[in-house]
C-alpha cells in the first residue's frame, strides 16, 4: 500500500488526504499546530465557483486570467474553473453549509475583479471557518493518521543508484524530518504532498497568521525542488488600521463599500475605471499611494451606506465576525468609515507544479499556497485560493497512488539557482522582525533595482552569521531568511512590472512623475 505524509491541514492538505485515502492509500497528515491553526480557518471572503445559470466557465476563466496580467497558465486555470462545481458539491456533501436565500438557492457574493457575483460563502464571513471544520471531522473520521505539533525540519530525499551503472542520477523523495516535542521523528513515506500555505510572515504587515512562515517552499528548496513566481506576492488592501491587523473582506467592497481618502473623496477612479473592485493589485497600491501622499495616514472604508440595502443590521448578519473585530475596537462601520491599509496577504509562487500536483523531484508534491501551478499568474483573483486548495488537493490524492505504482516520474523541470547578486553591505544584528521591515520597506508594494539590490546584500550577509536552529522559532527564521533571498532574487530577476510585482524603475511604462506618486512603499504603517 502506498504510503503518504501530507504536511499542512488548510484544505489543500485535509483534500489530497482524504482523495489520497479514497484511492487505497495509507496516509498520514502532519501539521506544525494544531488541525485547524491553518489559512483556511481565516479565510473570510468566501469560495470562488460558477453554480448559478447565468454565470459562466469562460467568465471566471477570464476574470481569473484579467486579475493575473494574463501571467497565469491557462490550463491550471481552466482546471481551475472547471473543476469547481464538484468539488463544492463535495464539500457541500462534507457538511459545509454555504449560505443560501430562503428559496434554497446559494446567495451570490461580489468580490474584486469577478464580472459576476459567483462567491459563495458560509456564516456570512467566516468561510474558511465551516469548511475547515467539516474537512477536520472527515479526516478525523477517515482510516489517516493525524499529528498535530509536528514542524517540518525537511523533506528526505535519497539520490537513487542508476541501475547499477553504480552512479547516482537520480533523486527521490523517502520521507520526512519532523520535529516533535519528543525530537526528531522521520517518517518514511512512498510520496509527500506538501500543503504548508504561504509565507505572509515574511512582511511586517500581513492577514496571515503566525504560523505562515513558508516552512513547505523553504523545505523544497533545499531538497532541490524548482520554484517560480516568487516575486508575486499579494498584498491586500483592506486591512483594519487599527488595534492589530484584522482583514476587512473584499466582499464588503462587494457589497457596496467604498474607499475614501482624509478628505472623504474616492480616490480608486483616479487609477482604474472599476475603482474600490478593480484587481487587487491595483487597488493595494492606489491605498498605498493615497496614504503616502496623505502623511501615511491610513484611508478609510466606508460600509455606511451598504446599510441602504434597507435591512437594519445587514454588516452585522452578513460579515458577523469583521463586525466584532470592528466593535472590539470601539467602532461602529454601520455609521462612520473605518480606517484600512494595505497588508501581505498572498504568495502566488511557490513550489514548481504541473497539474496534478507534481514537482521537480519524484514524489514530491505540493498544493495550495505553497504550490505553483500557475493559476494565479502575476495577481491571483479573489476567493480563487480555497478554490484552489480544493481542486489541486483531489487532483493530487487522486493520482498519488497511481504514480507510485508506477515508479515513472513525468515531470521534468528545471530548477534554477536563485540568488540575487548581493552588494557587501553592513547589516544589522538578525531578527525575525529586522527581516520582515527589510522585506516590507525594499520588496514590498513597490520595487526598484536599488532596494532589491541592498535588501540582498543585508540577507546574504544575515546568511553568514552564525546561528544555531534548535527551536521551532529559530527554524522558521531559517526560512523565512532562504525565502526572502528567493523572493528577492525573483524579484531583482523581472526588471518589468507585472501585476503584483510593481517596479519604480520599470522605465518603459512610467514617466517620473507617475513613478514618483508610485514610490508608496509605506516605510511606516498604522499596523
Ligand atoms: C477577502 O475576503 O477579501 C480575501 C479573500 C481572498 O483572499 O481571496
Amino acid at each position: 500500500m502506498t504510503h503518504v505524509v501530507v504536511i499542512g491541514s488548510g484544505i489543500a492538505g485535509i483534500t489530497a488526504a482524504l482523495h489520497a485515502v479514497a484511492a487505497g492509500c495509507e496516509v498520514t497528515l502532519a501539521t506544525k499546530a494544531a488541525l485547524a491553526d491553518a489559512n483556511t480557518t481565516q479565510a473570510q471572503g468566501g469560495i470562488a465557483a460558477v453554480t448559478f445559470a447565468d454565470d459562466d466557465f469562460g467568465a471566471h476563466v477570464r476574470d481569473t486570467l484579467t486579475a493575473g496580467a494574463g501571467a497565469n497558465d491557462l490550463a491550471a486555470v481552466r482546471a481551475l474553473v472547471a473543476a469547481a462545481p464538484a468539488r463544492i458539491d463535495e464539500l457541500v456533501a462534507a457538511g459545509v453549509a454555504f449560505d443560501r436565500a430562503p428559496d434554497g438557492t446559494y446567495l451570490k457574493g461580489l468580490e474584486a475583479a469577478h464580472s459576476y457575483p459567483r462567491i459563495l460563502h458560509a456564516g456570512g464571513d467566516a468561510t474558511g471557518r465551516a469548511i475547515e471544520q467539516a474537512l477536520i471531522a472527515r479526516l478525523r473520521a477517515s482510516t489517516a493518521r493525524v499529528i498535530e505539533h509536528a514542524f517540518l525540519v525537511d523533506v528526505v530525499v535519497d539520490d537513487l543508484a542508476d541501475g547499477g551503472s553504480g552512479q547516482n542520477t537520480a533523486r527521490r523523495v523517502t520521507g520526512v524530518d519532523l520535529l516533535l516535542t519528543g525530537g526528531h521523528h522521520v517518517v518514511t513515506a512512498d510520496a509527500v504532498i506538501l500543503a504548508t500555505g504561504g509565507a505572509g510572515q515574511l512582511y511586517a504587515h500581513t492577514t496571515n497568521p503566525a504560523t505562515a512562515t513558508g516552512d513547505g517552499i523553504a523545505a523544497a528548496l533545499r531538497a532541490g525542488a524548482a520554484i517560480g513566481d516568487l516575486e508575486f506576492v499579494q498584498f491586500h488592501p483592506t486591512v483594519l488600521a487599527a488595534g492589530g491587523a484584522f482583514l476587512v473582506s473584499e466582499a464588503v467592497r462587494g457589497e457596496g463599500a467604498t474607499l475614501i481618502d482624509e478628505h472623504g473623496r474616492r480616490f480608486v477612479f483616479d487609477t482604474h475605471p472599476d475603482g474600490e473592485l478593480a484587481p487587487r493589485d491595483v487597488v493595494a497600491r492606489a491605498v498605498a499611494r493615497r496614504m503616502r501622499e496623505q502623511g501615511g495616514r491610513p484611508v478609510r472604508l466606508d460600509a455606511t451606506a451598504v446599510r441602504a440595502h434597507g435591512v437594519a443590521g445587514f454588516l452585522a448578519r452578513r460579515f458577523p465576525s469583521i463586525d466584532a473585530a470592528v466593535r472590539e475596537r470601539g467602532l461602529d462601520w454601520a455609521h462612520e468609515p473605518i480606517p484600512v491599509t494595505p497588508a501581505a496577504h498572498y504568495l502566488m509562487g511557490g513550489v514548481r507544479t504541473d497539474l496534478e500536483g507534481r514537482t521537480s523531484v519524484p514524489g514530491l508534491y505540493a498544493v495550495g499556497e505553497c504550490a505553483c501551478t500557475g493559476v494565479h499568474g502575476a495577481n491571483r483573483l479573489a476567493s480563487n485560493s480555497l478554490l484552489e486548495g480544493a481542486v489541486f488537493g483531489a487532483r493530487a490524492g487522486d493520482v498519488v497512488a497511481r504514480d507510485a505504482a508506477s515508479g515513472t516520474w513525468p515531470v521534468t523541470m528545471w530548477a534554477p539557482a536563485i540568488r540575487a547578486v548581493a552588494a557587501p553591505i553592513d547589516a544589522p544584528t538578525f531578527s525575525r522582525e529586522a527581516l520582515q521591515q527589510l522585506m516590507w520597506t525594499q520588496a514590498g508594494l513597490v520595487r526598484d533595482a536599488a532596494g532589491l539590490a541592498r535588501a540582498a546584500g543585508v540577507l546574504d550577509a544575515w546568511q553568514t552569521q552564525p546561528r544555531t536552529p534548535h527551536t521551532v522559532a529559530a527554524r522558521e527564521d531559517e526560512n523565512l531568511l532562504q525565502l526572502a533571498q528567493a523572493v528577492v532574487a525573483a524579484a531583482s530577476a523581472r526588471t518589468a512590472s507585472l501585476g503584483a510585482h510593481f517596479r519604480l524603475d520599470d522605465d518603459a511604462f512610467r514617466t517620473p512623475s507617475i513613478r514618483n506618486a508610485e514610490a508608496s512603499n509605506p516605510t511606516e504603517s498604522p499596523l
